[in-house]
C-alpha cells in the first residue's frame, strides 16, 4: 500500500486555497464560515473521486463513507480564527490519501471524517463533542460566539443537506495525524510523535459588570471600572495559581471585550474567556474553585455584578494500546531513532471520538513550534514521512 506523496501535497495546498489569508500560507476559515463551507463541497468532491460515500450530519461533520466496517482516519478543516494551513487539514488530507491507497491495494477499508467546530468557535472541539454524546445537539444549540451568534443559528444555514448522525459501531478505530503545534520534535530534530494521551481542558466566560462612565468626571474613588476588575482578576489568579500547577499546566485569557470600549469611557462591562489546560482532572477542579473564588473576590471588593458563562470542558484521556503500538511499531520503520512518545497539549477530536471506540494519534514537527498563527507550517518531507507513517500503521491493523 503506498500512498502517492505528489498527490496529497498538492490536494494539501489545494485546501489551503479555501480562506487563504495572504499572509504565508495562513488561512480564515472559521466552522460555518463561507470559507468553510466551500473547503467542506471540495473536500466532499475528493472524497466522492475516491469512492467514498458523503455524508454530512447535523452538526456538519463530513464523512467520506467507506462500506462495511472500516477504520475512520481524519481531523477536522475548519480554522482558528487567524490560523496556519495545516492544522486539521493535514489529518483529513491524509486521510483521504490513505483511503486512496488502501482501495488501490485491496488493503484494508478507510473512512474518512472532517469534523466541525474543532476550533470551538462555539464550544470546545464542537462537532466531535456532539457526536460523541459529550454535549447534547440541543445544550450546544445555544451556545454563542463571541459575536452572540447561536450555533442554532450558524447551522441552520447547512441544514438542508444534513442526514442523521453516522452509527459509530461501523468504524473499527480512529487515527488522527496533526501537527505537534509545539517546540518538542522541531527543537529535538525528531520527525515523528506518537501520542501517549491528550490533556483535558476547562473553557468558561466571564462578566464583570460596573458602571459606564465619564472618563473626565468620574473621581478615581468612585468608579467601577470593569477593565480594572478584569486586570485585577488576572494578576490575582496568576498568583494563585502557582501552589497548584506544574510546569505543563496552562491558563490563556485570550478573549475580552470591553464595552462600549472607547478612550473616554470608563468600561461598564468587561468579558473574557477564561481556559486552563492539564493532565489532571483534580488539578482542573481546584483551578476551577480558584478561578470562582477569584472573581468572586474582586467583583465584591470592586462593586462589580459577576456572571460566569456555561463551564465548557473535556477530560483528560489516554490512547489505545494496539493502535498507538502500530505507530509506534512504523514509526520505527519510517524514521528510525527519530520518532518519541509523547503527551498533546493540544486538544484534538480524538479526545471526544476515544469515548466511541479505540483511538490513537501521530504529529510531525511544527517549525519553531507555531500554530494558531498564520506562520505555522512544516517542512514537505515531514508531511510526507507522516503520511508513510499512517499509511504502514493503517496496513499493519489490516
Ligand atoms: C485546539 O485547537 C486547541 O485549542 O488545542
Ligand atoms: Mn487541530
Ligand atoms: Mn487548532
Amino acid at each position: 500500500m503506498t500512498p502517492n506523496a505528489d498527490r496529497f501535497l498538492s490536494d494539501l495546498h489545494a485546501l489551503r486555497g479555501f480562506g487563504a489569508s495572504g499572509v504565508g500560507k495562513g488561512v480564515v476559515r472559521p466552522a460555518y464560515s463561507e470559507a468553510d463551507g466551500a473547503a467542506r463541497d471540495w473536500l466532499a468532491g475528493r472524497m466522492e473521486a475516491a469512492g467514498l460515500r458523503v455524508h454530512r450530519d447535523p452538526m456538519g461533520n463530513l464523512f467520506g463513507l467507506a462500506e462495511g466496517p472500516s477504520l475512520l482516519l481524519g481531523s477536522h478543516s475548519d480554522s482558528q480564527p487567524e490560523g496556519g494551513w495545516l492544522d486539521g487539514a493535514l489529518g483529513v488530507v491524509a486521510a483521504l490519501e490513505v483511503a486512496r491507497a488502501a482501495r488501490a491495494a485491496g488493503g484494508p477499508p478507510v473512512s474518512v471524517v472532517s469534523f466541525q467546530d474543532e476550533e470551538g468557535r462555539f464550544g470546545v472541539t464542537t462537532g466531535s463533542a456532539v457526536w460523541s454524546g459529550q454535549i447534547s445537539l440541543e445544550e450546544a444549540d445555544r451556545l454563542t460566539d463571541h459575536a452572540g451568534v447561536t450555533l442554532a443559528e450558524a447551522r441552520a444555514s447547512m441544514a438542508a443537506r444534513a442526514g442523521d448522525f453516522v452509527d459509530p459501531a461501523r468504524f473499527r478505530g480512529f487515527i488522527e495525524m496533526h501537527i505537534e503545534q509545539g517546540p518538542v520534535l522541531d527543537s529535538a530534530g525528531e520527525r515523528i510523535g506518537v501520542v501517549r494521551d491528550i490533556v483535558g481542558i476547562r473553557d468558561m466566560r466571564i462578566t464583570f459588570t460596573g458602571q459606564q462612565n465619564h472618563a473626565g468626571t468620574t473621581p478615581m474613588h468612585l468608579r467601577r471600572d470593569a477593565f480594572q476588575a478584569v486586570a485585577a482578576f488576572n494578576a490575582r489568579i496568576n498568583e494563585r495559581f502557582r501552589n497548584v500547577v506544574t510546569p505543563a499546566t496552562v491558563w490563556t485569557v485570550g478573549h475580552v471585550s470591553l464595552h462600549p470600549n472607547a478612550s473616554s469611557i470608563v468600561p461598564g462591562r468587561g468579558v473574557f474567556s477564561m481556559q486552563w489546560r492539564d493532565g489532571e482532572s483534580d488539578r482542573l477542579a481546584r483551578m476551577e474553585a480558584i478561578i470562582r473564588e477569584t472573581a468572586e473576590e474582586v467583583a465584591g471588593e470592586m462593586g462589580m455584578d459577576l456572571a460566569f458563562g456555561p463551564m465548557l470542558g473535556l477530560e483528560p484521556v489516554a490512547m489505545d494500546a494496539r493502535l498507538r503500538g502500530a505507530l509506534e511499531a512504523e514509526a520505527e520503520t519510517v524514521a528510525p531513532g527519530r520518532w518519541r512518545v509523547m503527551p498533546s497539549g493540544a486538544l484534538h477530536d480524538a479526545t471526544n471520538v476515544a469515548w466511541l471506540m479505540p483511538v490513537a494519534m501521530l504529529f510531525v514537527p511544527s517549525i519553531g513550534g507555531i500554530s494558531h498563527a498564520f506562520e505555522e507550517d512544516t517542512a514537505e518531507p515531514d508531511l510526507v514521512t507522516g503520511l508513510e507513517v499512517l499509511a504502514g500503521a493503517v496496513a499493519r491493523l489490516g
